[in-house]
């Protein structure tokens, strides 16, 4: 059997419905490199990674996979393979280098350029306007912990769509806010690397806030395709005590419910509210906020990576990733393989979390915006990439998602993390996650087994 066979085969019986958007996924602090190229001013990421033993080897994302100046070769290949949309995000620094006030023309016109480059290659841009990397200025006047930022972040919202929005239809706000708000201020692994859970709740709520302000400012400039992507762990309790289904109860709470309910119904989750308050770190909510974080959506985007076990502890553990209250909770180490993250394989939690959202959120459609593995490739000596646990991770993957849409979930389009390896944020270079290789010595790219499988499956959609 020839390797196109096997890939025909590998791809049968994935049917999705018309019109479904099948595209991959990045983010600018990831893949851009040029971070004092034309102007653009540093981000919390900057410093971070600058910051001694905050990332694996010190590894920054100085040069990264140099995406600023190969972006065309980047969307060649992209609609080499078929993409019909591709994720990015727009560093706010780049555009805005003090975080507000002074618009930097130059930061403006690479995405302008690489925007005129996808359309022209056939390829859907989805905008993110937030992906982790706040502009140092702004960090430096409170960050997510002052309410100034989430008008700012409205303000910078107004300038890209001002600039951009004559050409990209799809936009979205935050890329997963619970990351930036735990991870970044609760468990310190991400910028800005704080360890204060006063801060990390007033940081989630800045965050919706910011959210929201921004869709308002989006809706007013007649955006119809707009959302905002939350990140999702189902949890599992490890046995049915009550203590591990509370235990399960309040990291589902504190990552997910937490960041879902006040956009989808306007009220954040009771027994989370109650929690934040116990752990002496209550929301700073205003009165109207909800009414402004609830504002409707077109979409809500989807990452999912893996499902947790968790249990209650007899003492605290610390070993929950992101936290509030360094409770008696952790996740149980996966059972079956790992990726080179240390994350468990589970597609079953993939199709119950879309079905889950089906509920909680009827009437929303869903585009998964992330979704993908990291496996330790090497090109072979025939110059290829051989990936065969990513392929199958896309392949079962990319099947919980028709197993929800046959079940009733209205999933409208996938997008593989990632599309290119990149700088895998507090874990370096080691960790890849693209469905097209990138070698780092020279920065030649090149598809990997999974793009060309991910290829025919887009193939026979069309
Ligand atoms: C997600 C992030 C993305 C990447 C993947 C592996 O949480 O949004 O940038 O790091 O995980």
């Amino acid at each position: 059997m020839t390797s196109t066979d096997t890939r025909t085969q590998a791809t049968d019986g994935l049917v999705f419905p018309p019109g479904f958007v099948f595209g991959a996924a990045t983010a600018a602090y990831q893949i851009e490199g040029a971070v004092d190229v034309d102007g653009r001013g540093p981000s919390i990421w900057d410093v971070f990674s600058h910051t001694p033993g905050k990332t694996h080897l010190g590894h920054t994302g100085d040069v990264a996979v140099e995406h600023h100046a190969r972006y065309r070769e980047d969307v060649a290949l992209m609609a080499g393979l078929g993409l019909s949309a591709y994720r990015f995000s727009t560093s706010w620094s780049r555009v805005l280098p003090e975080g507000a006030g002074r618009v930097e023309q130059r930061g403006l016109d690479f995405y302008s350029r690489l925007v005129d480059e996808l359309l022209g290659g056939g390829v859907d841009p989805w905008l993110t306007l937030y992906h982790w990397d706040l502009p140092q200025a702004l960090q430096e006047t409170g960050g997510w912990t002052s309410r100034d930022t989430a008008a700012r972040f409205a303000d910078y919202a107004a300038v890209l769509h001002d600039a951009l929005g004559d050409r990209v239809r799809h936009w979205s706000t935050l890329n997963e806010p619970m990351c930036s708000a735990l991870l970044g201020h609760m468990a310190g692994q991400h910028a800005p690397g704080h360890t204060d859970a006063v801060e990390a709740s007033r940081a989630t709520h800045h965050l919706l806030l910011g959210h929201g302000l921004a869709a308002r400012v989006l809706r007013e400039r007649g955006v119809e395709s707009l959302g905002l992507t939350l990140n999702f762990t189902p949890m599992t309790p490890a046995t049915d005590s009550a203590a591990d289904a509370d235990a399960a109860r309040r990291l589902d709470g504190q990552q997910n419910r937490m960041y879902l309910l006040p956009v989808v119904t306007g009220e954040y989750p009771a027994d989370v509210v109650a929690d934040l308050a116990a752990a002496g770190a209550p929301l700073p909510v205003e009165d109207g906020d909800l009414e402004v974080i609830a504002a409707p959506l077109d979409w809500l985007g989807v990452n999912f990576y893996f499902g947790s076990v968790v249990r209650a502890t007899e003492e605290p553990t610390g070993k929950a990733s992101a936290f509030i209250g360094g409770e008696r909770v952790e996740e149980v180490p996966p059972s079956g393989p790992t990726t080179t993250m240390g994350w468990g394989v589970t597609p079953a939690a993939f199709t119950e979390l879309l079905l889950r959202l089906r509920d909680t959120a009827p009437g929303l459609p869903l585009v998964v915006t992330e979704n993908g593995s990291a496996w330790p490739d090497e090109v072979s000596a025939d110059g290829a990439v051989h990936d065969p646990e990513r392929t199958d991770y896309l392949l079962t993957h990319l099947a919980a998602v028709t197993d929800a849409i046959e079940q009733g979930a209205d999933v409208r389009g996938y997008f593989a993390w990632s599309f290119l390896d990149n700088y895998e944020w507090a874990r370096g270079y080691d960790q890849r996650f693209g469905i097209v290789h990138v070698d780092y010595d020279t920065q030649v790219r090149t598809p990997k087994d999974t793009a060309l499988v991910y290829a025919e499956v887009l193939r026979r959609h069309r």
